[in-house]
């Protein structure tokens, strides 16, 4: 995200300093290039992949036809380009940072408007069913990645805490502990991170509740140990490493919203009809498709209009962005 205090950086200017950054790790890739054991295409991008975390599958999880015929973003790109400002400022600081964020103890506290309200413990998360989906990614400056996510259904969880009919909304929110995430050491956003979704957003079949990507645990810096993917909306709505879930009767107040209301709105959607006010959403570059390759049309709610279209029926997309 670009944000006005830090200074008014061009995408383009942080697309240069990508170029130059992916000549040094083209040169690592070609060292190791020799010596590696394919074993299959994640087993390439983890032979590529250079970052501090120790890998750890997760068992059983469950196929799914979500994205079959997408073709995954390298392991490596998706590790190490990231937007986590708890994890510091530019897109290779949060995997750098990655081992201050201790993911144990961990606990997800759900409240508000439910009947149910309970605090659940991050290995009862990570006992639940886990199944893979390959969705797209698209954020708000205008670069994009596919990726193989492992987790579960939002909705299907959120219906255990039994939501009342006053449940409009719901809020998620990120830990807030200097110590663990040093970013909030500077007052670079209002801390901790929020985000949040009308509740028919959330229980729509597509949000998803993420614990890994690439058949193991998130890395910190993708949001361990728990993270929000919505893959119709700009990137800034999933939310990472979360420790509260909300239900509420009013739309809650997401993090770039506060910060810059004309820039960042609550929904959104992926719209390449609706410019960022300084920047124009009609394409987007894909990580990893080469130097100077790679760009596409960006799909109206990031291709899955057809899923999701039906939310919005009757709503002014550019009012509601
Ligand atoms: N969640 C928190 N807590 N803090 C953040 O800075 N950045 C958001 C989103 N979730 C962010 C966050 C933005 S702007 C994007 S594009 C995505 O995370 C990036 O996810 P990735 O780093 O896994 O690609």
């Amino acid at each position: 995200m670009i944000i006005k205090q830090v200074s008014r950086i061009k995408p383009s200017e942080i697309t240069d300093r990508d170029v130059w950054l992916r000549r040094r790790e083209l040169i690592k890739a070609a060292a190791v290039g020799a010596g590696l054991a394919l074993g299959g295409a994640s087993g390439l991008a983890h032979a590529l992949y250079t970052g501090p975390e120790n890998h750890q599958r997760i068992a059983g999880i469950r196929e799914t036809d979500y994205g079959r015929g997408l073709k995954p973003t390298a392991y490596r790109h998706i590790t190490s380009y990231n937007n986590f400002y708890e994890l510091g400022y530019g897109k290779r600081v949060p995997a750098e940072n990655a081992e201050f964020l201790k993911t144990r103890p961990w606990t997800v506290k759900v409240s508000g408007e439910c009947n149910k309200p309970a605090v659940v413990d991050v290995e009862d998360i990570l006992k639940m069913d886990q199944e893979e989906r390959v969705y797209r990614f698209r954020c708000v400056e205008a670069w994009a990645m596919v990726v193989p996510w492992v987790g579960f259904p939002l909705g299907a969880f959120l219906q255990r805490f039994e939501p009342t009919s006053r449940a409009k909304f719901v809020e998620f929110t990120t830990l807030y502990d200097p110590e663990r995430l040093p970013g909030q050491k500077r007052n670079v956003l209002d801390w901790p991170y929020r985000e949040g979704l009308r509740i028919d957003e959330a229980m729509h079949p597509l949000a998803f509740l993420a614990t890994g990507l690439y058949g193991e645990l998130l890395p910190a810096q993708n949001g361990a140990p728990l993270r929000l993917v919505v893959p119709w909306k700009y990137g800034f709505k999933s939310i990472k490493s979360i420790v509260s879930i909300r239900f509420t009767e009013q739309m809650p107040l997401n993090t770039w919203r506060r910060i810059a209301e004309d820039e960042y709105g609550f929904y959104a959607n992926v719209n390449p009809d609706v410019p960022h006010p300084r920047w124009s959403q009609k394409r987007h570059r894909v990580l990893g498709r080469g130097l100077f390759g790679g760009k596409e049309d960006t799909q109206l709610f990031n291709g899955y209009a057809e899923e999701v279209a039906g939310l919005y029926k009757g709503m002014d997309l550019r009012k509601n962005f």
